[in-house]
């Protein structure tokens, strides 16, 4: 089958599109023809090979040359334990290798929101996750909180707005100009232009801030935090070679140690049931993907390329078959 691979880390000019063995299906797998997936600053950093994810994924060369995560697809075959999935369902969700025609996935796969074409439901997985869990389960979000999201307008961000407002939360939205109208749009109460207006000056104080763009102090956020707030760390800057974003979550976690609030950093994780509470959001219209562009798997490079200038409006979708 044909997948994306790299055999060393790099620039996107290291993505090839090769032959390589097909998944097998195991017992408890599900076997998934995919049709779409989408790009995340995971490939990104897992292609350019930052310092702390070559600890585990090969040090001078990557273990597993393939990439991706998220996909939507058709289910081909089940295994023998399999009783929930038959072939023929759409499905959607994450497996690593996802940058490819096959995967075998076992516990992150559920059936694909009927009203979302595959292209759109690829967008859902690894960002929506994130900020369901970033919303729900460390930010606690109650109805009627005010909550500011940082970095509305792309992958994660778009998707937080909407649930944030499926929550019942007061929702102010942080992004750039070209992309305000788009955010009031997905249901954001209040936008903020970063490139006119400094959130952290404005007054104004939140019960949750999802801090998913990062890129400014403890010390501009404390600003706007209520004392019982939380802060949810999502994501930052590229930051450098070594640890990447990781460097703004360490510095943001030493600079809160001893304050108020609550100050959480998580790494989203896939579920089934999450991906089904995703799928009931989009049915019920609650919630809908914003894709930016559809690359066909032969764009893979120009797709990384679009996602690697950090302003991606939405999601950035491949198209596999
Ligand atoms: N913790 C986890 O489990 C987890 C999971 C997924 C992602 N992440 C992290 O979360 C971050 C975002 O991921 P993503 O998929 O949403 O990335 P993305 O789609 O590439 O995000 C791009 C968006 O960021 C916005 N942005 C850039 N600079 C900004 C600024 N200074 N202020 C406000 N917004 C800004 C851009 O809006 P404008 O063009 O309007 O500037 C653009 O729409 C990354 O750091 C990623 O590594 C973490």
């Amino acid at each position: 089958m044909k997948a994306v691979v790299h055999h060393s880390y790099g620039s996107p000019d290291v993505l090839k599109i090769e032959e390589v063995e097909k998944p097998a299906v195991t017992d408890d797998g599900v076997l998934v023809r995919v049709h779409a997936s989408s790009v995340n600053p995971a490939e990104w950093y897992g292609m350019t090979g930052l310092f702390i994810a070559r600890l585990m994924g090969g040090l001078f060369k990557p273990k597993d040359p393939r990439l991706g995560g998220d996909f939507a697809g058709v289910v081909e075959a089940v295994g023998a334990h399999v009783t929930d999935f038959k072939p023929g369902d759409e499905v959607y969700g994450g497996r690593s290798g996802a940058f490819g025609e096959y995967v075998n996935v076992k516990n992150a796969v559920a059936r694909k929101p009927a009203n979302l074409t595959s292209e759109e439901a690829a967008a859902i997985p690894t960002a929506a996750i994130t900020a369901l869990q970033g919303l729900r389960d460390h930010g606690k979000l109650q109805p009627g909180q005010k909550v500011l999201i940082n970095g509305a307008a792309g992958g994660v961000g778009t998707f937080a707005v909407q649930i944030a407002k499926a929550f019942g939360a007061e929702v102010t939205a942080v992004t750039s100009t070209k992309n305000v109208d788009m955010v009031r749009s997905l249901g954001a109460d209040h936008v903020i232009d970063y490139t006119k207006e400094d959130f952290t000056k404005s007054g104004r104080q939140y019960d949750l801030v999802l801090d998913i763009a990062g890129g400014r102090s403890w010390h501009e956020y404390k600003r706007i935090l209520k004392q019982t707030a939380t802060f949810v760390i999502v994501g930052g800057p590229k930051g450098n070679k070594w640890i990447g974003p990781l460097g703004n979550t360490l510095k943001l976690k030493m600079a809160s140690m001893g304050a108020r609030q609550k100050v959480v950093f998580f790494i989203a994780q896939f579920t089934r049931e999450d991906l089904a509470i995703l799928r009931d959001l989009s049915e019920s219209g609650k919630m809908k993907p914003v894709v930016e562009k559809v690359y066909p798997l032969e764009q893979v490079a120009d797709a990384m390329r679009h996602l690697g200038t950090g302003h991606a409006r939405g999601k950035i979708v491949l198209k596999i078959y």
